[in-house]
């Protein structure tokens, strides 16, 4: 099978949106038989949308690390410990979204290469040192991440996949708490 998600070009730092206006589509969706009672057009339907947050929550759990390796400064050893903990909370959010595609019919597509060209988030920056550059970067990252995950539970209640709305708003509760632990760096007063 040839893949259909063509490549494109890495994204900038400072895109307009999290969300990309066109986002890569599978051309096909192989679907293998089951006795799921889901009517196979959602369920073609619900696999394709899952891939997508697959992709970005593949690119999150990335950027979750890249943010626990590189992180420095006076904030390290709390930063380090927070970023590999949702790094550890992530690849969970990961697995429930792939196997759900999996429980549907379909394939899970989890390469580098299918993430690649199929993420909807914007590339961490690798040149970033201090815990607060990390802050601002990785809270972006759950943030759109955050976006992309309600706009998933949307898709699957009018799918009428509850299962998947319910995973994806699991993921969503358990987005919006590190979010919350990452922002709340930002947020004192001084
Ligand atoms: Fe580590």
């Amino acid at each position: 099978m040839t893949r259909p998600t063509p490549r494109r070009p890495r994204r900038s730092a400072s895109p307009p949106s999290p969300m990309k206006a066109t986002e890569p589509r599978l051309a096909e969706t192989r679907v293998y038989p089951t006795k799921n009672d889901l009517p196979e057009a959602s369920r073609r339907q619900a696999i394709m949308l899952l891939n997508q947050r697959l992709a970005d929550c593949i690119d999150l759990q990335s950027q979750c690390k890249q943010a626990h390796w590189n992180v420095k400064g006076p904030t390290f050893i709390a930063l380090h410990k927070l970023f590999d903990e949702i790094n550890e909370a992530v690849e969970e959010y990961v697995d429930l979204i792939a196997e759900r595609i999996v429980q549907l019919g379909g394939i899970a597509e989890g390469t580098v290469g299918a993430v690649e060209g199929r993420s909807t988030l914007v590339d961490y920056p690798l040149t970033l040192s201090t815990g607060a550059e990390h802050v601002a970067a990785l809270s972006d990252a759950l943030a759109a991440f955050g976006r992309t995950v309600r706009i998933g539970i949307e898709e699957m209640n009018e799918l009428e996949d509850a299962g998947s709305a319910d995973i994806l708003t699991e993921i969503s509760r358990g987005v919006d708490k590190w979010l919350w632990f990452v922002e709340a760096h930002q947020q004192a007063q001084a």
